[in-house]
């Protein structure tokens, strides 16, 4: 694994977690975590129980003990992490956004192919239980016709104009900012649940301008840096409309200024026989309103899915005894494993990161142009 803190934390967790709750055939083994600071990785080695470290990522993909390579730095890093990793033959996953632009996401796609290793990208929303069922129920056409999705990703936690301008405020590490960052999540959703996107509108603001400098010190927690101030180059929120490829019509909104929004992370999908809506924060619960229920008991109703109906949950606890965001991450290791051992690449995989990157990028480009954009002016390389 390359990187340590926020969702370094996530997935050694979930590697460790895993062979307690599936049967896989292949089991994860936490061989090496890399790191710049030999005093920090060390620490972070011992803590989150890895048998050993390295101080340059590179000595990961040359050592002959290793077959999967984990990338949870900023995303300024992920390519030329990725593909070095796909030319020594080793499987990888990446952290979202895939990269920094279409073109770098491309390569990245190109460079696991040609060396046929198994890749996945790390949209763990996709793994909620009820997120699951709720494809569950679309693909069984318990909704029809799919009319709308409306999803949001509201965070709050730079606010403040003293935050830190971090890297993830920081266009040459970060590539977008609540873009990449939390739109990524939902349009990932949006794809997983609707299908692809045809064309798109959007606009985007950045409210604070200027930053203290400062550092991420794990989780969305920053310490400043003593001095200067310094231009932050990223959107503040970016908002966008879509048509889908299926004639379905959707609305997005991300923001890190939807002050007591902590990690509102919500759709509702609207049908011809029924809509659904889900919120990470209450994500054991699924909303539910069916058309043809009997009349005068119509009305949304709440289901936990916590049962043994419900894609990965039967794995866990009895009904009702809830799982958390930890539980995303495992569910996704395990589809890893999985495809490590039997030889494909579950999705979300690069294609998805890369289809995720397009539309990114296709938002940034209707924002430059104050125009809509179709997906397929999106210049994806012949290969793709
Ligand atoms: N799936 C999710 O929900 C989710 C949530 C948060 C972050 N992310 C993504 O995960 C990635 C990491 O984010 P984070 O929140 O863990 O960041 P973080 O700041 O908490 O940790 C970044 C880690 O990368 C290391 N690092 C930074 N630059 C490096 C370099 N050049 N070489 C080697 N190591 C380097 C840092 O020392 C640190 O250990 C980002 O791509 C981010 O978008 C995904």
């Amino acid at each position: 694994m390359v990187g340590y803190r926020f969702m370094g934390k996530a997935h050694s967790h979930a590697y460790r977690d895993l062979p307690f709750y599936f049967d896989t055939e292949v089991e994860p083994v936490l061989q090496a975590v890399a790191g710049r600071n030999e005093v920090e990785v060390k620490v972070a080695a011992d803590k989150m129980g890895w048998a050993s470290y390295e101080t340059d990522w590179k000595r990961l993909i040359e050592r002959k003990d290793i077959d999967l390579i984990d990338i949870v730095t900023p995303n300024n890093t992920h390519a030329e992490i990725a593909i070095a990793a796909a030319e020594a033959g080793k499987h990888v996953i990446c952290e979202k956004p895939l990269a920094m632009n279409l073109e770098q996401a491309q390569r990245m796609l190109h460079a696991v192919r040609k060396n046929n290793v198994v890749h996945m990208i790390c949209h763990n929303y996709r793994f909620a239980p009820a997120v699951q069922f709720a494809k569950k129920l679309i693909q069984e056409g318990r909704l029809g016709k799919i009319y709308h999705i409306r999803a949001t990703y509201l965070q709050d936690w730079i606010m403040d104009p003293n935050f830190p301008l971090v890297w993830r405020l920081r266009k040459e590490v970060t590539g977008s900012g609540t873009h990449g960052d939390i739109a990524a999540h939902i349009l990932d959703l949006a794809r997983f649940l609707v299908g692809e996107f045809d064309e798109v509108v959007g606009m985007m603001e950045t409210f604070i301008k200027e930053r203290p400098i400062g550092e991420m010190t794990g989780g969305l927690n920053a310490k400043l840096e003593a001095g200067s101030k310094g231009k932050v180059d990223v959107d503040d929120t970016s908002a966008f409309l879509a048509r889908f490829k299926s004639g379905a019509l959707g609305v997005f909104e991300a923001t890190r200024f939807a002050g007591g929004n902590r990690n509102g992370n919500r759709f509702e999908i609207n049908g011809e026989k029924g809509s659904i809506r889900w919120d990470l924060e209450n994500m054991n619960n699924l909303q539910v309103y069916l058309a043809d229920d009997e009349p005068g008991l119509q009305g949304f109703r709440t289901i936990n899915c916590t049962e043994e109906h419900h894609p990965f949950a039967g794995a866990y606890w009895p009904a009702g005894h809830i799982i958390g965001y930890e539980h995303t991450f495992i569910n996704l290791m395990k589809e890893l494993m999985n495809g490590i051992s039997r030889g494909y690449s579950p999705n979300p995989n690069f294609e998805d990161g890369v289809r995720n990157q397009a539309v990114l990028e296709a938002v940034e480009k209707s924002v430059e142009t104050r125009s809509w954009v179709k997906l397929e002016q999106m210049s994806l390389a012949k290969n793709y």
